[in-house]
């Protein structure tokens, strides 16, 4: 398998399996500006020439990895690639100068919130964090203490 950065070419490729993925409509999340701006901040894996995995991720100007949305093929779940995808999203953000890595996901994900503690996340459940009645989990972790 291989990590790279993100293609115009592969954005419709991502748009095309996103909501199988996710088991669900979620493709307005993958906004095509993402795929046109965040540039290396932007991950798919490969495994023989096929995309397995992604992240849209970017660093903040105060200086944290923030993760928007990260998807793997559901055959390959289980297999590290949510993990390469998180641990190279994380060093381009470290050698940038970033402090702290942060994510968030929907409430009855269990898999991300399992997925997240198991990567060093702290778990934090805020109540309206996307809007009235629209708790998140908010996942962070420091840089700096490892
Ligand atoms: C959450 C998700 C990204 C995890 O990706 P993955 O490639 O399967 O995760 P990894 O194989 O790297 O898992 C690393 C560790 O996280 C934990 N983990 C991952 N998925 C888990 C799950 N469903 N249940 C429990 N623990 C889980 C395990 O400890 C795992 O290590 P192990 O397999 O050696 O036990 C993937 O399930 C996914 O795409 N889900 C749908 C989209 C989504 O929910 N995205 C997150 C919100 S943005």
């Amino acid at each position: 398998m291989e990590t790279r950065g993100i293609t115009q070419e592969d954005f419709a490729q991502i748009v095309s399996v996103i909501d199988r993925w996710w088991g669900g409509p979620t493709s307005a999340l993958a906004h095509p500006m993402f795929f046109h701006e965040l540039g290396n901040d932007a991950l798919v894996v490969e495994d023989d020439g096929r995309i397995v995995g992604f992240l849209l991720g970017f660093v903040t100007a105060a200086g944290c990895g923030y993760v928007h949305l990260v998807g793997i093929d559901n055959d390959y779940r289980r297999r590290g690639v949510g993990r390469r995808l998180y641990e190279s999203f994380t060093a381009r953000a470290l050698s940038r100068g970033a402090l702290r890595m942060k994510a968030i996901t929907t409430p009855g994900n269990q898999g991300s919130l399992e997925f997240h503690r198991a990567l060093g996340y702290r778990v934090e459940m805020v109540p309206n964090y996307a809007g009235p009645g629209r708790d998140r989990y908010v996942f962070a972790r420091e840089l700096s203490s490892g």
